[in-house]
């Protein structure tokens, strides 16, 4: 009898080796390799949509596609960051911390989804009891809601095809397990194991299934990255600890625009969708203060004014800290670097610090002039005018370069009443956009110093 096979899952990265090793070479974390039975014979999981003889190769011309018709939650802020609604068939994953609010948001969508395609909400985390008096919290009592407690994934399959819902919600996926592995629910080798029967299972069926994942501390969901490529759509829930805001961001999507964001504030009848969230990065202040320049972020679609803020102050250590939140720490390095070469302003005995309002991540280059601009206003303790707002990339040889979608910063900046846009000259409008805002446009860093 042929001898049962096990093979070694790394629990940080999910690879899996043959023979157990000290360090996972496909990561290089510690002690991380658990032994596990080996999966089945491999073609027992080429099942899928198609059996193995079925297969043939087809013109691409000749896909029949029908035109997936979205269904769209009613909640808009959600069917902005899924790129337009729910697609059939797709598997969203969406982590946050413990707490954030994902089991009260996919309450309220389910809600909301409520006559427009059937549902199932399986809950492995809370008891039934729990999720009513959740339920009651947000004013949702009376709805036909189906929910189902179980944590084992073959029944949740055998129930699923028993009910056929068109949109499930998996409260959490860490809390699942398959009877065919015997290691603990939440290991890598579960998550993959049990995430991958559904997405087999949403494939095959067309239903529309979201995953929920708990993020660890280390901020990846847990057994890092290993559902992210099996899944269509990976939203992050973020928030800023101590703020009512939560942001939903779309970090993949096979059916729309990444880093497309949706806000909500969490009240007490559950999170209220923030359509018009523009003004909630920029903290109002009575007077213009140093070191606090506005600009105009995009994420995915959606333009958003954003204030970065910088605080010059002289070092009282031997190496001057850069310390950046919500900004990329090398890029300031570096635009400190050219503000000296190309600006003739040198900070090299200067603590920097900057900052983005309200908890932001900025990952663009287009607040590399705005962050230049705090770090001088704060250098010089020179307020910048309160409504005036400035964005653009940088380049190392002390230009001002153009950035994507200027046009719809500077109808989103007219929007909010500003007076004055310092841009870069490739972006400079062809047509007056408004004539409330006069728009300065700069080629280098040089001039956009002068305007000071
Ligand atoms: P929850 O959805 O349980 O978080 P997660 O599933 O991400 O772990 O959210 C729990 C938090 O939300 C909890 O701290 C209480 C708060 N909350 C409200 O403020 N208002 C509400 O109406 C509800 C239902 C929860
Ligand atoms: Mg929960």
């Amino acid at each position: 009898m042929a001898k049962s096979r096990s093979e070694y899952v790394c629990q940080s990265c999910g690879g899996v080796q043959p023979k157990w090793a000290g360090q996972c070479p496909e990561c290089g974390s510690w002690n991380s390799l658990v032994e596990v039975a080996a999966a089945g014979p491999r073609t027992s999981r080429s099942g899928g949509m198609t059996g193995a003889a079925s297969t043939r190769i087809q013109m691409l011309s000749e896909v029949a596609v029908d035109e997936a018709p979205r269904a769209a939650t009613g909640m808009p802020e959600i069917d902005r960051v899924l790129g337009g609604g729910v697609v059939p068939g797709a598997v969203i994953l969406i982590g946050g911390d413990p707490g954030i609010g994902k089991s009260t948001l996919l309450l309220q969508v389910l809600s909301a989804l409520q006559g427009r395609l059937s549902t199932l909400y399986v809950t492995g985390e809370e008891s039934l009891a729990q999720v009513h008096l959740r339920a009651q919290r947000l004013g949702l009592v009376d709805l036909d809601l189906p929910v189902l407690a179980e944590t084992s994934v073959e029944q949740i399959l055998a129930q699923l095809s028993r009910s056929n819902p068109g949109f499930v919600v998996i409260d959490s996926i860490q809390t699942l397990y398959t009877e065919t592995l015997d290691s603990a629910p939440g290991s890598v080798s579960q998550l993959r194991e049990t995430a991958a029967q559904l997405v087999r299972y949403a494939k095959s069926t067309r239903t529309a299934i979201v995953l929920v994942g708990h993020v660890t501390k280390d901020g990846a969901i847990a057994g890092p990255r290993v559902l992210e490529h099996m899944v269509d759509t990976v939203l992050y829930f973020e928030h800023d600890p101590g703020s009512r805001f939560r942001i939903i961001r779309a970090i993949k999507n096979r059916f729309g625009a990444v880093n497309e964001l949706g806000v909500f504030a969490m009240t007490d009848g559950g999170l209220k969708e923030v359509s018009n969230p523009s003004a909630l990065f920029l903290s109002r202040h009575a007077e213009p203060v140093p070191g606090s320049v506005v600009t105009v972020a995009r994420q995915g679609s959606r333009p958003l004014l954003v204030e970065v803020q910088a605080l010059v102050d002289r070092s009282m250590v031997g190496t001057p800290r850069r310390v950046t939140l919500g900004l990329e720490g090398n890029r300031l390095n570096m635009l400190m670097a050219v503000l000296h070469r190309h600006g003739g302003i040198a900070l090299g005995d200067q603590d920097v610090f900057a900052n983005v309002v309200g908890g932001m991540r900025i990952q663009e280059t287009a607040a590399d002039l705005p962050l230049l601009l705090a770090v001088l206003s704060s250098f010089r303790s020179r307020p910048w005018p309160g409504d005036w707002v400035v964005f653009g990339e940088i380049g190392l040889a002390g230009e001002v370069r153009p950035v994507a979608g200027g046009e719809e910063r500077l109808i989103e900046a007219a929007k909010h009443g500003f007076k004055r846009a310092i841009v870069p000259a490739g972006n400079k409008p062809r047509r007056s956009l408004s004539s409330a805002l006069e728009i300065v446009a700069v080629g280098r860093l040089s001039e956009a110093i002068e305007q000071f």
